[in-house]
């Protein structure tokens, strides 16, 4: 069941050498910008898992918000924010990740997923995987199932999804 959704390819910019040479960075401000194109990719993940059970949707700060909410508004679920250390008031659980450049931590509300819950976690771009697997423990520190893992840009060569084992993976485009 594969659907194709590579006529958002055309809103995604290639940045050459950014954040740093070597790197091409895959621009999504175009697509947020488009009216049919942000709907299409938001629709594009709901449909991804659709028949699939999600008690909350994960979205990782900061460009994971921007679909993580949508998703969870059109299925009806709550959504969760993962954030960048310190952001959060309250009591956290906190996991330490590598990133495509360079190193980061991620933390979580302690009471915001409870034992058991379903959980879709989506964000922009799976790159190296660091930032979905690091998000992926914390949902499961909690007693969190991954129910799903989506995002609309997944950089094929990065082996992100090698990172993520038998955890469910769906990503709207594909890029090598
Ligand atoms: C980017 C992107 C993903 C992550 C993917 O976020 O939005 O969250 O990198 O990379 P990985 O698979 O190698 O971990 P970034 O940390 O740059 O922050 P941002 O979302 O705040 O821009
Ligand atoms: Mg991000």
């Amino acid at each position: 069941r594969t659907r194709d959704h590579g006529s958002l390819r055309g809103f995604v910019r290639d940045i050459a050498d950014f954040p740093e040479d070597g790197v091409t960075y895959r621009d999504i401000t175009p697509l947020l910008g488009d009216s049919s194109a942000f709907a299409q990719a938001v629709t594009g993940l709901v449909d991804e898992f659709s028949g699939v059970a999600v008690d909350r949707v994960v979205g990782v700060e900061s460009r994971g918000f921007i679909f993580g909410a949508a998703v969870a508004y059109r299925i009806g679920a709550g959504f969760v924010p993962v954030r960048k250390p310190g952001k959060l008031p309250w009591a956290v659980v906190r996991e330490e990740y590598q990133l495509e450049y360079g190193a980061d931590k991620l933390e979580i509300h302690r009471d915001a997923i409870h034992p058991g819950e379903r959980i879709l976690i989506v964000d922009d771009v799976l790159a190296t995987g660091g930032t979905a697997r690091a998000t992926a423990k914390l949902v499961e520190t909690l007693g969190g199932v991954i129910a799903g893992l989506g995002f609309v840009i997944e950089l094929d060569d990065l082996g992100g999804r090698a990172q993520l084992g038998e955890r469910p993976v769906k990503s709207l485009l594909h890029y090598s």
